[in-house]
């Protein structure tokens, strides 16, 4: 039998990422980090000093890369053309370009290709934005996590602070709705829950309880 494929959306800081990499590793399904490519090539732009609103030169840019996601110790390695990127795409620079680099169009199509090629299996949790609209619409499991907007703020400034970087709290706030913003209103592909999605507010939910639902809901799937 196939196995299942897992799509799971939301805004910024929900704790998709944490969750996805939970529910892939109880159910030995494959995570995929969908963010961390965009990531990626907003991260090799800024290297290359492409400029990130150039959408062709962006695109080709895409195009040549090779982007890998390797499983490590309950994490997720990033790899653009063999070099170790995991870090470098997790810098506030890279957070703030990245928004620009997910609403170009040609950009998506290649992603979404590799996404699709991914999960052409099945046998996948995958987290982003558009997975269940647009990557994988015949996911047997959609969620659309979301959380408070000082929730997730709050999140993000721990991860951040624990990174060691400095961060001001009203600020990260701003980005992170700024940043939302930009993704459910952008022309292309825009952060949206399907239809067919099971919503999950992970306000005051601890990971372990939001992963525990989430697996029943797999299990009326299987
Ligand atoms: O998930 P993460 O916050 O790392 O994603 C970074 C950015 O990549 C998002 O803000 C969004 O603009 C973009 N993204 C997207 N579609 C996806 C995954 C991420 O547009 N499927």
């Amino acid at each position: 039998m196939r196995p299942i494929s897992v799509a799971i959306d939301g805004p910024a800081g929900a704790g998709k990422s944490t969750v996805a990499r939970q529910v892939a590793e109880h159910l030995h399904l494959t995570y995929v980090d969908t963010g961390a490519m965009y990531r990626a090539v907003t991260f090799e732009a800024l290297r290359l000093d492409v400029d990130v609103t150039d959408e062709g030169a962006v695109a080709r840019l895409a195009k040549h890369m090779d982007i890998a996601l390797k499983p490590s110790k309950g994490e997720v390695d990033v790899f653009v053309n063999g070099r170790q990127v995991t870090r470098d795409i997790r810098t506030p620079e890279v957070t703030s370009h990245v928004s620009a680099v997910a609403g170009n169009p040609q950009v998506r199509k290649i992603l979404v290709k590799k996404q699709r090629e991914m999960g052409k299996n099945g046998g996948v949790v995958m987290d982003g934005r558009d997975i269940g609209t647009h990557v994988l619409p015949d996911a047997e499991l959609k969620v659309f996590l979301t959380a408070s907007i000082d929730e997730r703020a709050q999140r993000r400034y721990e991860e951040l602070v624990r990174k060691g970087y400095r961060v001001d709290w009203d600020q990260l706030k701003e980005e992170i709705r700024l940043r939302d913003e930009k993704d459910q209103n952008r022309k292309h592909s825009p952060l949206k829950p399907a239809e067919d999605a099971i919503h999950l507010d992970t306000t005051g939910r601890s990971v372990p309880e939001v992963v525990q639902a989430i697996l029943e809901l797999s299990r009326t799937k299987v």
